[in-house]
């Protein structure tokens, strides 16, 4: 047996407890996974049918919180959307040098958020690295709501395949190659610190320069978006950065945040004290 059936009040039981605890929408079409990971959280769990799973989830928090790490996509890759990172490179950081230029003790502060292994917050960290003044100060928080997936973030120990879109000076510079793998210098591993954090509730942060939320809110349903969308506003500074997934977008939501185009990507700006020059 690969799978369980759920009939169509029990996938609807399940789909609604999923999304109001974490607004990950599951639609007739991705049924199917729904129904292959509860068999997989039966069997490990013990339990004899759907129902008195749904049950134990909705009393037990932690293998609440395990169901919705195995229900969640983490597939991610270093430099993901090479677009975006020559934005960040070329706009983004000349940008923020020439906004924090006249203070003595800069600080820019990034949040990765649905971060998943990690490779997104590291490829980051290794731009600003790389970019940024040596007077500039960093805080890089990632955050994701898969358990699993920050435990090998912070590992920070990649395969051969994981590294492939690592640029080749940055693979030399910043990452040292052991049996198996590469592990990433501590250098770069101390920049990122790693949280648990469900999109679902507020975060807590505030003041971020650059919000990279990519191939996260694909995810979710118009409602959870917007929702989350809106947090995201509250947390960032002005004059601040947001990047998205490249098939995601802010088209058609009723938002602050303006569309921000580069030659090399699309993204989106909290503008509220001066506008850009740039394109
Ligand atoms: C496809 S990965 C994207 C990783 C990376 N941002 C990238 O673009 O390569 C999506 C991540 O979002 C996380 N995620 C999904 N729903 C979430 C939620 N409600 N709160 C926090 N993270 C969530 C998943 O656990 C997964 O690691």
């Amino acid at each position: 047996m690969n799978t369980i059936s759920l009939s169509d009040k029990e996938f609807e039981l399940f789909s609604n407890l999923i999304y109001e605890q974490s607004g990950i929408h599951f639609s007739e079409m991705n049924r199917s996974i729904l129904e292959t990971r509860l068999r997989e959280r039966l069997k490990v769990s013990s339990q004899p049918d759907v129902m008195t799973y749904y049950r134990l989830i909705q009393a037990n928090q932690d293998e609440m919180k395990v169901l919705l790490d195995s229900v969640t996509t983490n597939l991610t890759k270093f430099f993901r959307n090479t677009g975006q990172f020559q934005a960040l490179e070329n706009v983004v950081i000349p940008e923020l040098i020439s906004i924090n230029k006249s203070s003595s003790t800069p600080l820019i502060r990034i949040w990765s958020a649905g971060c998943s292994t990690g490779e997104e917050p590291y490829s980051i960290a290794m731009v600003l690295k790389e970019k940024l003044p040596a007077n500039f100060q960093t805080e890089i928080v990632a955050s994701d709501l898969s358990l699993k997936s920050l435990m090998i973030a912070q590992e920070a120990f990649f395969n051969e395949a994981k590294v492939e879109g690592v640029p080749h000076e940055y693979l030399l510079k910043y990452f040292e190659k052991k049996q198996g793998g590469y592990q990433l210098r501590e250098e770069i591993k101390n920049m990122v610190k790693f949280d648990y954090h469900n999109l679902k509730y507020d975060s807590g942060l505030s003041n971020i320069d650059l919000l990279f939320c990519r191939n996260v809110i694909i995810y979710f349903d118009d409602a959870a978006q917007r929702a989350v969308i809106n947090r995201f506003w509250d947390s960032m500074s002005a004059n601040s950065f947001l990047f998205l997934g490249h098939s995601e977008s802010l088209f058609g939501m009723e938002t602050q945040f303006e569309f921000f185009k580069t030659d090399w990507a699309v993204l989106y700006r909290k503008l509220l004290l001066k506008r850009s020059h740039h394109k």
